[in-house]
């Protein structure tokens, strides 16, 4: 369960290039909710909800802020694009995938080559591999683009991270396309990601795009860059680093912080929110399950509704690994 707010201006702007769009109102922040949609599996899944294709398809994409492109897994569900076996079977393969797309069943659809995409195409390197390109309509409650550059993840992977997704890097297709077409007034965004969780009371969440919304956090706005490799590059494997002093856990019979030394056991985490596995650094993994009664002994993984973004701690192997849906 968690609630985070994050705020991303792309590229080096300033914070002043950040608050602008506030200030001129001839394209105003665009809100986009975080929230549960149905797919066409007739599942919920949390995202944002867009369609693609004419007529429209139905997804729910994740954000991820080390990517460029906009991506959705290519269908129909086969046993190459998504993996159908008795655990998985296709309406649950949707569900992981945030939707599959069948660009047969689009009139609409207009395959690139890697040379016409309008997108980025040094995206993928290592984390996925490989991605087919074309033109589609996408559209959101608000706004709607034609010939809008998508990839279409063409091959199943394990990795948990590849699935429909809104690339919001430095050189987003998305951002880039709204301000080129007057629809928002900076390349930058803001995600709240709501409140979800077992049995709790769940809150939607909102992805601004071209602004942020003020009543969405407390206290003074922090701005930070993507973290950038030596080679210029933004950082792969994570972009977004926070650092975690405190992390409070409550049971019925009262709260524990996982991270007793404060301070000085203070972890830099990762904001992955493409990437829908919890991972908790060994020593905070132990005292998670001390106040679980031991439940998680075994293998240290378990389905459940419990998520955060995923952690880095180097040296660690992960400890503690749940599956988002
Ligand atoms: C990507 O973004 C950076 C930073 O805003 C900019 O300098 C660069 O020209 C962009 N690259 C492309 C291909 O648009
Ligand atoms: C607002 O944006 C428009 C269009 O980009 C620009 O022409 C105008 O000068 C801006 N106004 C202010 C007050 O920044
Ligand atoms: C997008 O296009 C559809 C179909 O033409 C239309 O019904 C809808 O109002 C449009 N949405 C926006 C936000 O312009
Ligand atoms: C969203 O969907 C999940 C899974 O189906 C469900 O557990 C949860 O209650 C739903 N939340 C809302 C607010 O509809
Ligand atoms: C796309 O995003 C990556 C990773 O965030 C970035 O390093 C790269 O420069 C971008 N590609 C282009 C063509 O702008
Ligand atoms: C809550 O955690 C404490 C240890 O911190 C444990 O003794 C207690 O049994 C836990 N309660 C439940 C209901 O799991």
């Amino acid at each position: 369960m968690l609630r985070t707010i994050f705020f991303c201006v792309a590229a080096l702007s300033t914070f002043t290039t950040a608050v602008w769009a506030e200030l001129n109102c001839t394209a105003v922040p665009i809100s986009l909710a975080v929230a549960n949609s149905t797919l066409s599996s007739g599942v919920k899944r949390r995202g944002v909800a867009v369609t693609l294709g004419t007529p429209p398809q139905k997804f729910s994409l994740t954000v991820a802020a080390t990517y460029n492109n906009t991506y959705f897994q290519e269908g129909p569900v086969t046993k190459e694009n998504c993996p159908m076996d008795a655990d998985t079977p296709a309406a649950r393969c949707i569900t992981l995938k945030g939707g599959v797309f069948d660009r047969d069943a689009s009139f609409t659809w207009l395959p690139q080559t890697k040379q016409s995409f309008r997108g980025s195409s040094q995206d993928f390197n290592t984390v996925l591999d490989t991605f087919d390109r074309g033109q589609e309509v996408l559209s959101t409650s608000e706004f709607n683009l034609t010939n809008y550059p998508v990839g279409l993840l063409s091959k199943y992977t394990g990795d948990a991270a590849a699935h429909g997704m809104l690339g919001l890097s430095l050189n987003s297709t998305l951002l880039e396309t709204l301000v080129a077409e007057g629809k928002i007034s900076s390349n930058s965004w803001a995600l709240d990601y709501g409140w979800s969780g077992y049995d709790s009371t769940w809150v939607d969440g909102a992805l601004t795009l071209g602004g942020y919304d003020k009543s969405r956090f407390q206290g003074d706005l922090y701005p930070q860059d993507f973290s950038i490799q030596s080679n210029g590059q933004v950082d792969q494997e994570c972009a977004l680093k926070v650092t975690i002093e405190s992390m409070v856990m409550t049971n019925s019979s009262g709260s524990v912080d996982l991270l007793p030394g404060g301070k000085s056991e203070a972890k830099l985490a990762c904001v992955t929110p493409n990437y829908p596995l919890i991972t908790l650094p060994g020593t905070m993994f132990d005292i998670f399950n001390q106040n679980m009664n031991g439940k998680y002994s075994d293998d240290k993984r378990s389905v459940g509704a419990f998520y955060l973004w995923g952690f880095v701690d180097s040296g660690t192997p992960y400890a503690l690994c749940f599956q988002f849906i």
